[in-house]
């Protein structure tokens, strides 16, 4: 009777859950440690081959690179990989598997949530902004919510401006959720906010300091299609007149030696730059908020996942911006008080030569056209682990960390310093 209870109650939570999405079955991650540039550089070509899905990028000879390939396409890399004297490691045996056990225990820890909005769970598009609203609310001597514009789908996108001083002061610009699947960055991000508004008065002397431009999740329509449909979904939604293949890597989009390197043409590509710069309404809408601002921003933080890497431009070429040494100087600081946290180790160094040149990147764009100095690409958790699906447990963390290297920031435009 017992085995029987127990096997009904196992059959009720099957039928429960959602099936998970048929082209995820039989997937696996492959992780390979290439030896040589020579492998570098033809797993950098890979990329563009566009059969698997690179969940980090080819970096340095050392530094893992995991592959996501689907059931159809696993003899092809495994012979592929063989050619190049690359050994693998199997990361994850049954992606499917795993975005099941992970939306379970979002599920879960969503369930004993008791506020609207907290950082025990992941929430939604919709649960994100209503959030903001109700801060602009509840602090109106803090903070205030602009609508700025509205997503290919139709969300509106908004902007919270965040600090007590005069509009004159020093901006820093952040941003959230350019990549869809990249669920802690929004998550972040909010935690960020929703710190400092929490305690305004431990962090009075920054907030009377910098204005913070905060706009947490930029690819609504991506990230709602990560919680509807694919949860490994990365591009924005829109149409691309090529049947079965939507949206633009939103991170390839931006007007600055756009289409150079690192982008794809094709509209079926991860990395499809879009079919002219700014194609994409969301990153007009972000350009839009960063030119507006252009002349207090002193910084700008977009927030991705995962590699845990503070990056700085170019991302479009190996040369690095004259002032680099200010920004790497910077960013060495920010990442101290990050790993002093929790012990979290993060790389430090321009994009390109810590990853692989790729261009069309907000990053270069907030520094080459919108001369923002201070422009960084941050990599949050963890190193492939989880991957994009970094349990819930962890935001609190992660958000911890971030917002110490976030005050290093913050600070730096307060103290007076030398020019
Ligand atoms: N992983 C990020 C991406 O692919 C890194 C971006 C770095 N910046 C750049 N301009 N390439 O979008
Ligand atoms: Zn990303």
């Amino acid at each position: 009777m017992k085995t029987l209870l127990v096997l009904a109650s196992f059959l009720l939570l099957a039928a429960a859950l959602p099936t998970p999405k048929s082209f995820l079955h039989g997937a696996q991650v492959f992780r390979v440690v290439p030896k040589t540039e020579g492998q570098i550089h033809y797993l950098s070509g890979l990329i563009k081959s566009d059969h698997y899905d690179f969940w980090t990028e080819p970096r340095a000879i050392g530094k893992p690179v995991d592959i996501m390939a689907k059931a159809f396409h696993i003899p092809q890399l495994k012979s592929t990989l063989l050619k190049l004297g690359l050994k693998y490691e199997i990361l994850v045996s049954n992606v499917a598997q795993q975005v099941e056990a992970l939306h379970m225990a979002n599920e879960k820890a969503r369930a004993k949530g008791t506020k609207a909005m907290d950082w025990t769970s992941y929430h939604t598009y919709d649960e994100i902004t209503e959030w903001l609203d109700s801060l602009a609310t509840d602090y109106p001597s803090l903070c205030t919510v602009e609508d700025v514009g509205t997503s290919y789908e139709g969300r509106t996108m908004k902007l919270l401006k965040l600090g007590t001083g005069p509009a004159t002061n020093p901006g820093i610009f952040i941003d959230g959720g350019i990549h869809a699947r990249e669920w802690i960055s929004p998550a972040t991000v909010t935690y960020i906010i929703n710190e400092f508004v929490q305690n305004s008065d431990t962090y009075a002397d920054i907030l009377a300091g910098v204005n913070f431009y905060i706009m947490p999740s930029i690819n609504p329509d991506g990230y709602a299609y990560t919680w509807s449909n694919d949860r490994l979904w990365r591009k924005t939604r829109s149409e691309t007149g090529t049947p079965g293949c939507r949206g633009a890597d939103p991170n390839r989009n931006w007007g600055f030696h756009w289409m150079e390197a690192g982008a794809s043409s094709n509209p079926c590509s991860d990395i499809f730059a879009g079919s002219v710069e700014f194609s994409e309404v969301e990153m007009q809408n972000v350009r839009d908020q960063i030119l507006k601002y252009q002349d207090t921003l002193v910084a700008y933080l977009t927030f991705h996942s995962y590699s845990q890497l503070w990056m700085y431009p170019w991302g479009y070429t190996t040369d690095l911006p004259s002032d680099w040494q200010e920004l790497d100087s910077l960013a060495q600081d920010a990442v101290s008080a990050l790993t002093g946290v929790h012990g979290t180790s993060y790389d430090i160094g321009s994009s390109t030569n810590i990853l692989y040149a790729a261009a069309g990147g907000s990053d270069d764009w907030a520094k080459g056209v919108g001369n923002v100095k201070y422009s960084y690409t941050i990599e949050l958790r963890d190193t492939g682990f989880w991957g994009f699906q970094l349990p819930p447990e962890q935001i609190i963390p992660t958000g911890e960390e971030t917002f110490e290297a976030l005050k290093v920031v913050a600070n730096f435009f307060l103290t007076p310093r030398k020019e």
